[in-house]
């Protein structure tokens, strides 16, 4: 059985991607990062991803969305990619970005997001923030299958947290991020270990 092939979309600081990295090459080849792919040129994700060994795509939106999404589909198939994880890409992706995805494997849906938070609460961006002035109780993060909408898809796993209000932002940020690791790499992992099924990128594409 060939590894899993995953790729990695990010916007940002890249802590998950480093991560996500870092724990796949501890997997001893039953997956792979192929790839992490950007949208923005200033990202400190790409940095982070070569410092790592791990190639990296910019594929920035100068076109139309269409265009857009064509040029990073072509990308995934040259590299049979089995699994998208998206770590802080702050783009949506197109109903008919994820039905082509899909169809290279079996029709299943094998892109995931992480969200700091407990969805269906807080969607979108500056998720923690937003809690934070909430002086929620208890918040958490969420790894969910990715749909076209914003953080609506359907959810895979979800941990809270117990935070105290006194703490600052900057501790729930921290607390957070460090949940947010050990979940998706754990996800990661599960996908190594056949916990979660794949589907591979069918090979006559
Ligand atoms: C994380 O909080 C993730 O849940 C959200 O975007 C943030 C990305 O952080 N989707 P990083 O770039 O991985 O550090």
């Amino acid at each position: 059985m060939r590894p899993l092939r995953v790729a990695i979309f990010a916007s940002g600081t890249g802590s998950n991607a480093r991560t996500l990295i870092e724990k796949a090459q501890t997997l001893r080849g039953a997956l792979e990062i192929s790839f992490v792919l950007s949208d923005k040129a200033t990202a400190p994700v790409l940095k982070k991803a070569e410092e790592l060994g791990v190639r990296t795509y910019l594929v920035e939106k100068k076109l139309d969305r269409q265009n857009h999404e064509q040029a990073i589909l072509n990308i995934l198939r040259e590299h049979r990619i089995d699994w998208i994880f998206l770590a802080g890409y702050m783009r949506l992706l197109s109903g008919a970005f994820l039905r082509q995805f899909a169809l290279w494997h079996g029709d299943a849906s094998q892109v995931v997001n992480i969200h700091p938070s407990l969805l269906p609460a807080y969607p979108g961006a500056e998720a923690i923030a937003r809690a934070y002035q909430d002086r929620v109780s208890h918040t958490g993060v969420t790894i969910h299958f990715v749909d076209e909408g914003m953080d609506t898809g359907k959810i895979i796993h979800q941990e809270a947290l117990s935070l105290s209000p006194e703490a600052s932002l900057a501790d729930w940020k921290e607390m957070i991020h460090r949940l947010e690791h050990r979940m998706y790499s754990n996800f990661l992992e599960s996908l190594s270990l056949g916990q979660q099924k794949t589907f591979y990128f069918e090979e006559n594409q």
